[in-house]
């Protein structure tokens, strides 16, 4: 029997990820969200708060970051989902972490997190039913321990938060189970029918 249970944003896994963006004063500002997805090859969409003070800086400066948040820095990413730049001012400081100015783009990155997806401010979404911040991805900058050969991030290594959206809970990334565009491959052949 399956059970009806409603509207709700039912979706998991949800990433972790850290947003992190100068303001016009040269401040770092960085907030959790786990309504995050890649939407083309060198893109991503950010559902975030207009109200927010990084998305206040992501305006102002129109470049931030994306790191993925990952299990042992789970203290602090999930601080930068509690706090406020726009009433602590120093928020980022009080998180313990540290930030250099990327190669590529004027915003932060975070060292503390393995993977940064560096971004120009590409567009605001604003309609009735979303509100989006897009961003085009000019670099991926990667600690070397989670970087396998040809250059590909390995998953197992970066130890990635997951975002229970059902009971707020994070959880850690399991092992491989299989090869995506192979694990149906079998179901592409011919049944007879
Ligand atoms: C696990 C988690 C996920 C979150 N996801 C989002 C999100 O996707 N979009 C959003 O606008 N806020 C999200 N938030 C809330 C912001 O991170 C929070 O309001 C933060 O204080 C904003 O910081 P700022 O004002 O300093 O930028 C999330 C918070 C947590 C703890």
């Amino acid at each position: 029997m399956r059970k009806n249970l409603g509207t709700q944003p039912a979706l998991f896994p949800m990433p972790v990820v850290i947003v992190a963006a100068y303001g016009a004063d040269g401040s770092v500002c960085a907030m959790n969200a786990a309504w995050a997805q890649i939407c083309d090859m060198d893109k991503i969409a950010l559902f975030i708060d207009k109200d927010h003070k990084t998305t206040k800086n992501i305006y102002e400066t129109r470049a931030f970051t994306v790191s993925i948040a990952d299990v042992p820095n789970m203290a602090p990413a999930d601080f930068f989902g509690i706090a406020t730049g726009n009433k602590m001012p120093d928020k980022f400081e009080r998180s313990g972490c540290h930030a250099v100015k990327s190669e590529f783009v004027n915003a932060p990155v975070i060292t503390e997190f393995p993977v940064a997806l560096e971004c120009e401010f590409a567009e605001e979404i604003d309609t009735p039913n979303i509100h989006a911040v897009v961003g085009k991805i000019v670099n991926v900058s990667a600690e070397e321990s989670v970087v396998g050969d040809k250059d590909k991030i390995l998953p197992e290594k970066v130890n990635a938060l997951i975002f229970d959206q059902y009971r707020n809970g994070y959880f850690a990334v399991g092992e491989k189970v299989g090869q995506a565009w192979n694990a149906g491959a079998g179901l592409m052949k011919e049944t007879g029918k």
